[in-house]
């Protein structure tokens, strides 16, 4: 059986983050990815955050796997004949231009219709049609304003982004379930259509949680699992909550034994209600399974603190791993803090292929981040990103093009 997506062409105009992952994940998933980049320099994270000289760089090579490259001045009078041709072949043309950047190259969406109605365009930008519609975004300012940076952190410090990619991976994300959604409604109506993901909008939706809590600040006036509750005050807006679980089970984040010199020396503590009576039993606390001030979920509400100032003495005696055993035997949910470091490290990531490594020509090996959805009978291999321009003269052949022309448009620059 051929992967989930083989046959399906996408003509990849992306660049930087956002757009990349949306067609790695479709590369993955066995669609031909033809990444169309600027003769000379390329997408510009080739050179971005190099940690060997001259050769691609990481933040490139991790996004960009089971891709082809063309190189292509799509301004010149050349270029877009190319694309043009490129338009008619492919299924999906997925970009993240800044807003107007395809309207000034002279592809409208209606131009794209005319030259394939069955094409399917799919955009990232920063914002959706309103006042910072023509705002150029990058990751940060997504996490901004999708509300996720006055939702995160101290509650007394300043607002504070994260270091999950939540504006540019999280849209490349949305924009793919769009992608292959458009593809199976143009299997009914025949016709592509346009599918937009807004980075703000896929932020917003990735803090669905916290618009909750804005509503329900709003009725009650209080949010009682945050850490603000019962002794400081509640403002208008939902506040900065530190480590709190944000769902209906209080969590924290709590130190295990070697705290003091090992920064990820922690462990991610829920005290989810049904396994409460275990929770008292393991830290020894069992007069707390029947006591009316913590036999209750919302009796323990006020106490939260003590509470889990109490099971962190417990955590405080064992390693994280140590811990985390003990109270996977009872089922009680919790987490250590991994480093990156231990990730890398980790076998049964490497089993799953979450973590794979990949073999560069230029670069050697390295690490990366696999395809995180597995399908059953459609499994990912990981191959290299290109080089750029690599696969110029085989997708030129492929639209028609002879050696010799091919040879005219390397000298005049056109790819
Ligand atoms: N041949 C010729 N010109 C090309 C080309 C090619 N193959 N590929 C791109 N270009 C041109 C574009 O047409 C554009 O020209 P114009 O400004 O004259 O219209 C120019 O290159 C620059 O493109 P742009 O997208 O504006 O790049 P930038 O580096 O200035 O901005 C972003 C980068 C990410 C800020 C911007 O693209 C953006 O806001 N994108 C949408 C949101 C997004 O995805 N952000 C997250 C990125 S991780």
């Amino acid at each position: 059986m051929g992967k989930a997506l083989e046959g399906v062409r996408i003509l990849d105009f992306t660049h930087v983050q956002s757009g990349p992952t949306c067609t790695q994940l479709l590369a993955w998933f066995g669609a031909d990815v033809i990444k169309v980049e600027r003769p000379g320099e390329g997408d510009a994270t080739r050179g971005q955050l190099r940690d060997i000289p001259d050769v691609d760089s990481l933040y490139f090579t991790m996004l960009n796997h089971n891709k082809r490259s063309i190189t292509l001045n799509t301004k010149s009078p050349k270029g877009k004949e190319v694309l043009v041709k490129l338009i008619r072949h492919c299924d999906v043309l997925v970009e993240n231009f800044a807003p107007g950047a395809l309207d000034r190259m002279g592809f409208t969406w209606e131009h794209i219709q005319e030259l394939n109605p069955r094409m399917i365009l799919a955009s990232i930008k920063g914002f959706g049609p309103g006042p910072y519609v023509d705002c150029k975004v990058y990751e940060n300012v997504a996490q901004c304003t999708g509300g996720a940076a006055s939702t995160t952190g101290d509650p007394d410090d300043i607002p504070m982004v994260t270091g999950a990619q939540i504006g540019d991976s999280g849209t490349g994300l949305h924009l793919a379930l769009g992608i292959v959604t458009a593809l199976l409604h143009r299997e009914k109506s025949g016709r592509g259509q346009r599918v937009t993901a807004a980075m703000q909008d896929a932020v917003l939706n990735l803090c669905r949680v916290k618009l909750r809590d804005q509503q329900r600040l709003e009725r009650t006036g209080v949010l009682k699992e945050y850490p603000q509750y019962p002794d400081i005050e509640f403002g208008d807006a939902v506040p900065r909550a530190g480590n709190a679980s944000g769902g209906g089970q209080p969590g924290a984040i709590l130190k295990c034994k070697g705290w003091q010199k090992d920064p990820n020396a922690y462990i991610y503590f829920i005290t989810q209600a049904a396994v409460w009576a275990d929770i008292c039993r393991v830290i020894g606390e069992e007069d707390w399974i029947t006591n009316p001030h913590f036999a209750t979920p919302e009796a323990r509400l006020p106490h939260l603190k003590m509470i889990f100032a109490r099971i962190e003495e417990w955590t405080k005696t064992k390693t994280k791993f140590e811990a985390m055993d003990i109270l996977n035997a009872f089922d009680i949910p919790c987490g250590p803090i991994l480093s990156m470091k231990e990730i890398a490290e980790d076998s049964s990531l490497r089993d799953t292929g979450t973590v794979v490594q990949v073999d560069h020509p230029t670069r050697g090996s390295y690490l990366s981040v696999g395809n995180p959805i597995k399908l059953s009978d459609s499994p990912t291999e990981v191959t290299r990103s290109p080089l750029l321009g690599e696969h110029s003269s085989e997708i030129l052949e492929l639209l028609g093009y002879s050696a010799d022309e091919i040879g005219i448009m390397k000298n005049e620059r056109v790819v």
